[in-house]
């Protein structure tokens, strides 16, 4: 188990700050194109280094950045979530996600880290909204997101290349219950 701080924790799973340990399942889950069909991060390859730097340079960012998602029970690391974009005057930031262990899918672990992300940022981050953008084609990050009390805002149309399909992009965003 990795010795770290523990972010926030849930009833299957915790959050805690990526660490170097975690570098070889990520490098395995950055470099499936199955897993990462939705991400950005998908038009290049990821060596260990490049994600020891990466790892690095989200540690600098406000509230950190990139976090593990960890199973409670056996403290397996199934994923990471990230905060970016994060406007200390509006009190913004955006969400996004992988769970990169396939045989923990649909399993609810996606929704329930959302959620975990969302108690943390409302909670001891002091934000007040939480926004996200998903494929529409990615049927089960857009469930994962309505399940932790996102909303769709908005639909991009035509917005991203999704195989040899241009397909529609979805904007997503929760409220913090304090708006002050
Ligand atoms: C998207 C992702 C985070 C979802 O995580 P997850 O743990 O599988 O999600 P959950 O189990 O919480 O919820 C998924 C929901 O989508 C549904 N679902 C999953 N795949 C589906 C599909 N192909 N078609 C229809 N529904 C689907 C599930 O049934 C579930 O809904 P339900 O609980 O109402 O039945 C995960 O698949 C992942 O990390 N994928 C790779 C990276 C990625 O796409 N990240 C998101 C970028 S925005």
């Amino acid at each position: 188990m990795v010795e770290q701080k523990i972010l926030a924790k849930g009833s299957r799973l915790y959050l805690r700050p990526i660490a170097l340990e975690d570098i070889p399942s990520y490098q395995a889950w950055m470099n499936d194109p199955a897993i990462t069909r939705y991400l950005e991060s998908r038009f290049r390859s990821w060596s260990a280094d490049d994600l020891k730097d990466y790892i690095a340079q989200e540690a600098k960012r406000p509230l950190g950045g990139l976090m593990a998602i960890v199973r409670r029970n056996d403290d397996r690391h199934i994923g990471n979530i990230r905060l970016s974009s994060v406007n200390p005057v509006h009190r913004t930031a955006s969400v996004g996600l992988l769970i990169g262990a396939t045989d923990s899918h649909g399993r609810g672990f996606g929704s329930e880290a959302i959620g975990l992300v969302a108690d943390l940022s409302f909670g001891a981050f002091g934000l007040r909204k939480l926004t996200a953008g998903v494929y529409a084609s990615n049927v089960a990050s857009h469930r994962a997101f309505l399940k932790a009390g996102f909303m769709e805002e908005g639909r991009q149309k035509a917005q991203w290349l999704d195989g040899e399909t241009y397909v529609d992009g979805i904007l997503l965003g929760r409220l913090g219950t304090i708006q002050a």
